[in-house]
């Protein structure tokens, strides 16, 4: 059941050139590259947490040349006519295997010369749902449209862009820490990790909110945490950052692994202070 996208460029180099894109040209994708990438995604994916998630693509036909498909949370995604379409499975719910595992098929898409935008499935409509013939046990968190993306960004897709500061990233000292929230973690030249952690800075999220922050302990573990703007009362964490999340720790782990270093997941709060900082304790990750 489980099976491995395998990378033929390098991975940094995938992760660093891939953007958003939101308006796409009429040309089709060829239908060997819609095949190839079909076939590679048709078995159900399961997550470093042990979550399972499936994906599937399907075809949207434009209605007419310029109609404007309203998905996602915010944007708007204009002229696409295939997407890759996530699925999970209600009561297991594991969102960040599913951002992890949907990260790789993005990953994968950009390899292969194909535009995606990454989109929150809130208000999706009953069509997605329709045509990826999902369960009643299941639903999509997330969709991205797959194509060829016009060669500049229309003035519609720049402004977008420009209002989330999409090409902007926290600094590293905001993000990454060692042992405590209260002590940066140095960023080393050179070094596997260093370069690892950069992959998590640069990768996309939900309005580029950048949610994850990451402690390596004395023990060189690394823990990954959601950072929420406000405290919550009841810790039920948005499904968009926990998606999130799945991405920061696909990117990791990718890295790591091409540069020779694997590692396992785990859960296991560590009991950080967090207690002044609005964080949540979501995974782990020690070398094998
Ligand atoms: C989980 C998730 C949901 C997203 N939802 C939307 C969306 O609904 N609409 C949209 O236009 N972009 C969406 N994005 C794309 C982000 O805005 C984008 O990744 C971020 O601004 C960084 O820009 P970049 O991807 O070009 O590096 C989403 C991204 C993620 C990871």
């Amino acid at each position: 059941m489980h099976f491995d996208l395998k990378f033929s460029k390098p991975i940094e180099e995938i992760i660093e050139s891939r953007i958003s894109r939101r308006t796409y040209k009429k040309d089709s994708i060829d239908a060997k590259v819609l095949g190839k990438l079909s076939d590679l995604i048709k078995e159900p994916f399961v997550g470093p947490l042990d979550g399972k998630s499936r994906f599937i693509i399907v075809d949207k036909e434009p209605l007419n040349s310029d109609e404007k498909i309203r998905i996602g949370t915010y944007g708007m995604i204009i002229g696409a006519k295939n997407f890759i379409v996530g699925i999970i499975d209600k009561n297991e719910n594991k969102l960040e295997d599913f951002g992890y595992n949907f990260e790789k098929i993005i990953l994968k898409s950009s390899e292969i010369g194909l535009d995606t935008c990454w989109l929150g499935a809130k208000f999706t409509g009953r069509d997605f749902e329709k045509k990826a013939n999902i369960l009643g046990n299941e639903y999509i968190p997330a969709i991205s449209p797959i194509g060829y993306a016009l060669d500049n960004p229309d003035a519609r897709e720049s402004i977008l862009s420009w209002g989330i500061k999409a090409r902007k990233r926290k600094a590293w000292s905001r993000l990454f820490f060692s042992n405590n929230f209260g002590t940066s973690l140095e960023k080393l030249d050179n070094d596997t990790y260093s370069r690892a952690l950069e992959m998590v800075r640069i990768a996309p999220s939900a309005r580029n909110e950048q949610p994850w922050r990451i402690v390596r302990d004395s023990n060189d573990n690394y823990h990954f945490y959601i950072h929420l703007r406000l405290k919550r009362k009841e810790v039920r964490i948005p499904t968009l950052k926990r998606i999130d999340l799945g991405i920061a720790m696909c990117h990791f782990d990718l890295t790591l692994q091409e540069r020779g270093i694997h590692g396992k997941w785990f859960v296991d709060d560590p009991k950080i202070n967090t207690e002044k900082s609005n964080l949540y304790y979501i995974s782990s990750w020690s070398r094998k």
